[in-house]
């Protein structure tokens, strides 16, 4: 029985771990954020493929961009476009930050 019990709890922290990658998505278009990031194609704002190269390894770096306290280095010159979308990310908490930025990571 113990072990039943031992075998569900991992069960539960392997799917959140799943789920977490997951919410970052529903994050990114709940927010409208896909209105302008395709996933592979630039179209208003970069590709999320072209982001996740230029912050490849630098998860730390886009949380600070998303939460308003980083500088841009896709493309600074249309940065003005970007700036007033980071407003929608201000209610999120620093989990949800995390998995967005993960999320936008993950996509290659
Ligand atoms: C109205 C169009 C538009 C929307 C909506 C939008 N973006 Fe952007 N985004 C841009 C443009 C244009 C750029 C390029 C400027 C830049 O690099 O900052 C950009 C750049 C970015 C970058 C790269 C920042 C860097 O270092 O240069 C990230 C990360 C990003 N957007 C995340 C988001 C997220 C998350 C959302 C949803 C809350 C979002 N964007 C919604 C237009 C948009």
């Amino acid at each position: 029985m113990k072990k039943l019990i031992m075998a569900a709890a991992m069960g539960v922290v392997i799917t959140a771990g799943g789920a977490l990658a997951a919410d970052g998505k529903a994050i990114f278009q709940s927010k409208g954020c896909a209105a302008c990031h395709n996933p592979t194609v630039d179209t208003v704002g970069p590709s999320l493929k072209k982001i996740a190269q230029v912050y490849a390894g630098k998860l730390d770096e886009l949380i600070a961009f998303l939460k308003g306290q980083g500088k841009p280095h896709v493309d600074p010159a249309k940065f003005p476009i970007m700036q007033p979308q980071l407003n929608q990310l201000k209610s999120l908490s620093d989990a949800e930050i995390k998995a967005l930025a993960e999320y936008m990571l993950s996509v290659k």
